[in-house]
C-alpha cells in the first residue's frame, strides 16, 4: 500500500547535517537504493499509481535518473534525462531558474516530445520545487503535455508543489 511504501522512504532515509552547506539538512535517500526490496517496493508504489497514463517518464539529474528509469520500464514507458547545462551533445533546449543565491539552468533533448507524448516528470526530492517546476516548463516548450510529477520525499514545510502551478503532484513520503 501506500502507507506501507511511505514508511519504507522514511526509514532508509539518512538525515546529513550542514551538506550541501552549513545549515542545511541535507535527506540521503542512498539506503533505499542500497536495499534492493525496498528500492523495489517503492519504484512499485509508483507505477501502480501512474500505470495506463504515461508515454514517457523524465528523470532530473542526478538522483532522479536512479528513480525515473525503473519507473519507466515498469510503465512501459521510456526514459529521457533532464540534465545539467553542458552534458547534452547536439540541439538542446534550456531553462534558467533562480536558486536561493544565483541561477541553474537545465537542459533537454527536444526531439522525443515533438508529437506531444504524455510525460510523467520524476526527481528524489521536492523541497523549494524550483527544480520540477523548470523541468516542468521546459518539457512543455519542448512540446509534452506534463501529466504529473513524483517525488520519493516531498519536504513539506517548503510548500514546493505550490510553485508547480496545478501540475498533479505526489510524493511516497513526507517529512
Ligand atoms: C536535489 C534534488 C532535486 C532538487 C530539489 O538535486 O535531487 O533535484 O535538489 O530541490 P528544489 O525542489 O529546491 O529545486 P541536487 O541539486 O542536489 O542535484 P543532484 O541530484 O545532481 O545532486
Amino acid at each position: 500500500s501506500t502507507a506501507s511504501a511511505a514508511q519504507t522512504v522514511l526509514a532508509h532515509t539518512t538525515d546529513v547535517a550542514d551538506f550541501p552547506k552549513p545549515g542545511i539538512q541535507f535527506k540521503d535517500l542512498s539506503p533505499l537504493y542500497a536495499d534492493h526490496e525496498a528500492f523495489r517496493a517503492v519504484i512499485a508504489d509508483v507505477v501502480q499509481r501512474r500505470r495506463g497514463s504515461v508515454d514517457l517518464v523524465c528523470g532530473i539529474e542526478a538522483r532522479g535518473f536512479v528513480v525515473g528509469a525503473p519507473v519507466a520500464l515498469g510503465l512501459d514507458a521510456g526514459f529521457v534525462p533532464v540534465r545539467k547545462a553542458g552534458k547534452l551533445p547536439g540541439p538542446t533546449l534550456a531553462e534558467t531558474y533562480e536558486l536561493e543565491y544565483g541561477t541553474a539552468t537545465i537542459e533537454v533533448h527536444p526531439e522525443p516530445f515533438t508529437d506531444g507524448p504524455r510525460v510523467l516528470l520524476i526527481d528524489d526530492v521536492l523541497a523549494t520545487g524550483g527544480t520540477a517546476r523548470a523541468a516542468a516548463a521546459l518539457l512543455r516548450r519542448a512540446g509534452a503535455q506534463v501529466v504529473g510529477f513524483e517525488a520519493l520525499l516531498e519536504l513539506t514545510a517548503l510548500d514546493g508543489r505550490a510553485r508547480l502551478d496545478g501540475l498533479p503532484t505526489h510524493a511516497v513520503a513526507g517529512v
